[in-house]
């Protein structure tokens, strides 16, 4: 029986959308009609307009803990003083987006955004004013861009999810940059 070319679309589509969902991707039903698979799970919009240099909002994402902190120029300045304590200093065995992989771990210097997570045991570090994160459990450290310090029991760092920035103070979780 010979399809008609909006058949063939239509199970094209079908078939692309079952098996984005079967390796756990979030649909989205544009109201075109039209089927967007986000790879990283429904996205997140976060507001930045009122996060005051120096300040972390914290943001539940994909049930994780999600951080979104305001960088000082002071904290940005001090992370190339200390790269011979990290483990990983250029990133090169970490997670974060490719756009990501710089000495900020990041897509903009004065925003930082990471998984608010522990890569030992999964605690929730504390930030600590301009130097960084303490992790409360067994004193796992990281610098502001979320590089872990070689003193501790973790050793990678922070992991970076995927964004990007819709506005100067509005950015989308889950989406790549
Ligand atoms: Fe953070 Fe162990 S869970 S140091």
């Amino acid at each position: 029986m010979e399809r008609s070319p909006n058949s063939q679309r239509r199970r094209i589509m079908i078939a692309a959308t079952a098996s984005a969902v079967a390796a756990g991707a979030a649909m989205v039903l544009r109201p075109s009609g039209v089927v967007i698979a986000h790879p990283h799970g429904s996205p997140l919009a976060v507001e930045l307009g009122d996060l005051p240099v120096g300040k972390l909002r914290t943001v539940e994402w994909q049930s994780k803990p999600v951080w979104v902190l305001r960088r000082s120029e002071g904290s940005l300045a001090a992370l190339a003083s200390h790269e011979d304590l990290l483990i990983d200093p250029e990133s090169q065995q970490s997670m974060q987006p490719p756009a990501c992989r710089n000495r900020q771990r990041s897509l903009r210097p004065d925003i930082f955004v990471a998984i608010g997570l522990c890569t030992h045991q999964g605690c929730a570090p504390n930030l600590q004013g301009d130097s960084g994160f303490l992790c409360p459990c067994h004193a796992s450290r990281y610098d502001v861009a979320g590089r872990v310090f070689q003193a501790g029991p973790a050793t990678a760092n922070l992991v970076i999810p995927a964004y990007r920035f819709e506005a100067d103070n509005r950015l989308l979780l889950g989406v790549d940059a």
